[in-house]
């Protein structure tokens, strides 16, 4: 096998490979935190999006597990902004992402500002587009009001700052959200949330199976890989190249990592895997990574990086590597 690096990088953070935590999976307590930190394939730790005081989240049950992916509607559950605030400022050993929400635009502010003051000198993320907040809209689909939002929050959070996107599904919008990250010092964006508003029937019980929202939910996993991807490729082609990308939907395998890649993501994050498989996941994903590179003897990341190639009018697909068999 050909000496090989998964080494990434966000910005100026150096990672030992491009694996993250799918914000909201295993981060939200303290244990689970520390599992994250314990877990030697994760490169980097991303904390429960945190709300100005804790919230309990939406009724049970708010996530169920599906043949192909995963509906659910937590309801931001967490330990709120200054427990993940704390955990953040001490050492874990690997490179930490504190993602944080609200419920409004003022609270986002307020949480950003405490960051601000504080000395953390990490990442923070900001959440865009929770979708399981009832009468609360995801931001990232207004874009007037993100432009609003962006822009008080840059007068004064001077800290690298990510936002969290929700799957966009036009291309028209693609441009539109482009244009605007463009217009500020964005870090990086983290592409795709849950496709929100998902509806799962079971028709046993004809019912839906998730309870808030009526059974409204969002849905990850394999399910939502094509719409991961395209995001991805499309956010790369149409951002300022300084802003990273943080390719999150629908991993399962190293393939699927390798197409994030191949689409332009800087790192990947893994959810409904690791909540169908366990931390172990990120072990698996390294050793297929791995395996797909050295065949087609790739020695980094940045070899295949964006590299994602188009059709020819007579060429066609086959490959024995494909990330949606
Ligand atoms: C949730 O807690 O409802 C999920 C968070 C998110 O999708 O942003």
């Amino acid at each position: 096998m050909t000496n090989h690096t998964l080494q990434s990088s966000l910005g100026h953070y150096s990672f030992t490979s491009p694996f993250l935590n799918a914000s909201g999976i295993h981060c939200q307590t303290q244990a689970e935190l520390d599992d994250l930190a314990h877990c030697q394939a994760l490169a980097g730790i991303v904390t429960k999006s945190a709300t100005l005081s804790p919230r309990a989240g939406n009724e049970q049950p708010r996530y169920v597990d599906l043949a192909n992916g995963s509906i659910n509607a937590m309801g931001l559950p967490n330990l709120g902004y200054s427990f993940y605030l704390d955990y953040v400022q001490t050492d874990h050993g690997k490179p930490t992402i504190l993602s944080v929400s609200g419920l409004s635009q003022a609270e986002m502010l307020t949480v950003l500002r405490e960051i601000q003051h504080s000395g953390y000198q990490g990442l923070t993320e900001l959440n865009l587009s929770c979708p399981n907040l009832a009468g609360h809209p995801q931001l990232a689909y207004d874009f007037a009001a993100s432009k609003t939002l962006l822009t008080e929050v840059f007068r004064f959070f001077k800290k690298p700052l990510g936002v969290k996107l929700p799957p966009y599904f036009d291309l028209n919008h693609f441009g539109q959200i482009a244009n605007l990250l463009n217009c500020f010092p964005i870090h990086h964006v983290n592409t795709i949330n849950s496709v929100g508003n998902g509806l799962v029937v079971d028709i046993d019980t004809e019912t839906v199976v998730t309870k808030a929202k009526g059974g409204f939910g969002g849905l990850g996993g394999a399910m939502v890989l094509p719409t991961a991807l395209a995001n991805v490729r499309a956010l790369r082609q149409r951002l300022r190249p300084d802003i990273a990308i943080i390719g999150t939907g629908g991993v399962r395998s190293g393939a699927d990592v390798f197409a994030h890649i191949l689409c332009g993501a800087d790192m990947v994050s893994v959810g409904t895997q690791v909540m169908k498989e366990g931390l172990g996941v990120y072990d698996r994903l390294a050793a297929e990574l791995t395996a797909i590179m050295a065949d087609k003897q790739y020695t980094q990341l940045a070899d295949f990086r964006g590299q994602l190639k188009t059709l020819s009018a007579s060429q066609r697909s086959s490959s024995r590597w494909t990330s949606q068999s």
